[in-house]
């Protein structure tokens, strides 16, 4: 079934309970092709994914992720990294926005295919380096969980429209 785009976002929640099942692997093509297309700072594509099913490793993540056992059962992690520290006018790192954008590709195009995900930036990148071989100098920016689910959809907590958005000027009171 095709989801339209706002049905994907309004489907996706966090999942911290997955079954112990795999994900086929044209499924994990899919998601990486998401990610391919996403947009990025000067098309730069400065992200760099490493792709975890094994179960040892996955337990090491999990360890690594402050014991969040839940990505042990989850059919793949993901280790997002980010190859370069450039800096936007702006002032702001472009690299963690760059890969951030792809993982929600992910995330989104993982909800169309059945599939549910959980960001993971409760970790240690010093323990997640030697699991999957990331060089000193490359950033890891976040672990993505992806697999099939154990549990149902929440519905979100979320402030209302007014108290994060305004038009024309800041009329933010607090
Ligand atoms: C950058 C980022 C880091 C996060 N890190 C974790 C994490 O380490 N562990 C976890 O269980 N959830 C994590 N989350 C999930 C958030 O807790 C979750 O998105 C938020 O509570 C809203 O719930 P929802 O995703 O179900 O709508 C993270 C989310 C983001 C965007």
């Amino acid at each position: 079934m095709i989801m339209a785009v706002l049905q994907a976002i309004k489907s996706r929640y966090s999942c911290r309970s997955y079954l112990p099942k795999e994900i086929e692997k044209e499924k994990i093509e899919h998601l990486l092709e998401a990610a391919r297309l996403a947009p990025s700072a000067k098309n730069l594509q400065d992200w760099r994914f490493v792709i975890v099913t094994d179960k040892e490793k996955k337990r090491k993540l999990a360890e690594a992720a402050n014991n969040q056992t839940f990505l042990e059962n989850a059919g793949a992690v993901i280790v997002a990294c980010s190859i370069s520290d450039y800096v936007m006018r702006c002032g702001q790192p472009a690299g963690i926005i760059d890969v951030a954008i792809a993982l929600e590709h992910i995330c989104l195009a993982a909800t169309e295919l059945g599939l549910a995900t959980c960001w993971i930036g409760s970790f240690y990148p010093e323990k997640v380096r030697p699991v999957v071989g990331i060089p000193a100098d490359i950033a890891i920016v976040e672990l993505l969980a992806i697999g099939y689910p154990a549990d149902k959809p929440r519905i979100p907590s979320r402030e209302p429209l007014e108290k994060i958005a305004c038009f024309e000027n800041w009329q933010f009171v607090d």
